[in-house]
């Protein structure tokens, strides 16, 4: 563990984004905060600038925090808290070799993450964001038998890929659809049984779905895990959703295959770089569904996930074990 404070001197925090004032107000009754109040990520060197001699940081997803901004802070810093679950932009081993347990928040941001899948996989299949512009554009003149028709959910076959926690709040929901329901991931779940989830390998997941969900985490082992050949193995009708991490798919393999009509149409809650740039080939495609990043983004479930990062910190602050860590073995030494 990193050292803990040696006199009564208040903890120095840094925040990288205004959080709900109760939120701050908690953790100014314990620290003296010093906040990133602009509505665009603190810019590296400026972080890098306010870390010395700090001894928590609250971040989020948009910051990476990586060894030379660990180093800027110091032997201070005692704890990294995450205001998300994912914590891919952290160095986690270079944290854990310092000394210094990193928090996210686990569990909170589940159902609401696993709505926005299932409202994104509507929404794609049933091109309602093209039905709704179309509307606006004056184009709705008279109804026609096949004109903006789209794909079943409903009695569909859906390939979950990762069966974690968001991952079966999907296939709870995806039950009241009459949907079948396949997952893959590294072994088979428990849960999966009653869930009526069959596990199978990728390949066959790929092959069989006209459906396919990513929950996944970000990592080296998942990185473009959705490439040319997982596209081209794909049914030319099924739609690809996706709110794990943008990484997660080759996203130019991603164009190609929307092009070459390999699948059918794409729903993006995260893309790769974030925010997609306006210009990007993607999004002028009318099957492509991108959204902003807002698989958390309800008042209930975002205010819960400010409020659980300040757990971890203040813990962190304290000497106490975080309620969630992210590198429990900094505890073992
Ligand atoms: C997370 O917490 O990792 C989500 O992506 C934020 O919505």
């Amino acid at each position: 563990m990193a050292d803990q404070p040696s006199g009564g001197a208040r903890p120095q925090v840094v925040v990288t984004r205004r959080v709900p004032q109760q939120v701050l107000d908690r953790l100014a009754a314990e620290a003296d905060l010093r906040v990133w109040e602009e509505p665009l990520p603190i810019p590296r060197d400026v972080l890098i600038a306010w870390l010395p001699g700090c001894d928590g940081l609250y971040c989020l997803l948009t910051d990476p925090i990586d060894g030379d901004v660990l180093d800027a802070a110091g032997s201070s810093l005692r704890v990294v808290s995450q205001m998300a679950v994912g914590y891919d932009n952290v160095d986690v081993p270079a944290c854990t070799a310092r000394g210094i347990p990193v928090g996210n928040t686990p569990g909170v941001l589940t159902e609401t993450t696993a709505d926005l899948a299932v409202a994104l996989m509507l929404a794609t299949a049933r091109r309602l964001v093209e039905a709704a512009e179309f509307v606006k554009a004056g184009k709705w003149e008279t109804w026609r038998p096949m004109e903006l028709t789209g794909y079943d959910v409903a009695g569909s076959t859906v390939g979950i890929i990762g069966f974690g926690r968001i991952g079966k709040a999907v296939a709870r929901r995806l039950r009241g659809f009459g949907c079948h329901l396949l997952y893959s991931d590294h072994s088979p779940d428990p849960d999966a049984g009653k869930l009526g989830a069959a596990f199978v390998d990728l390949d066959a997941l790929l092959e069989a779905s006209d459906f396919v969900t990513l929950h996944v985490p970000l990592s080296g082992e998942t990185e473009g895990l959705i490439g040319a050949d997982e596209l081209a193995m794909m049914k030319s009708t099924a739609v690809l959703i996706n709110t794990a991490r943008g990484p997660v798919i080759d996203q130019a393999a991603l164009l190609d295959a929307l092009r070459a009509g390999e699948i059918a149409a794409v729903g993006l809650d995260v893309t790769d770089p974030e925010p997609i740039p306006t210009a990007h080939p993607l999004l002028s495609l009318p099957n492509v569904v991108v959204l902003p990043h807002i698989g958390s983004a309800s008042i209930q479930t975002r205010t819960r996930m400010a409020s659980m990062a300040a757990d971890n910190l203040l813990a962190g602050l304290r000497g106490e074990r975080l309620p969630n860590c992210v590198n429990p073995e900094v505890y073992e030494s």
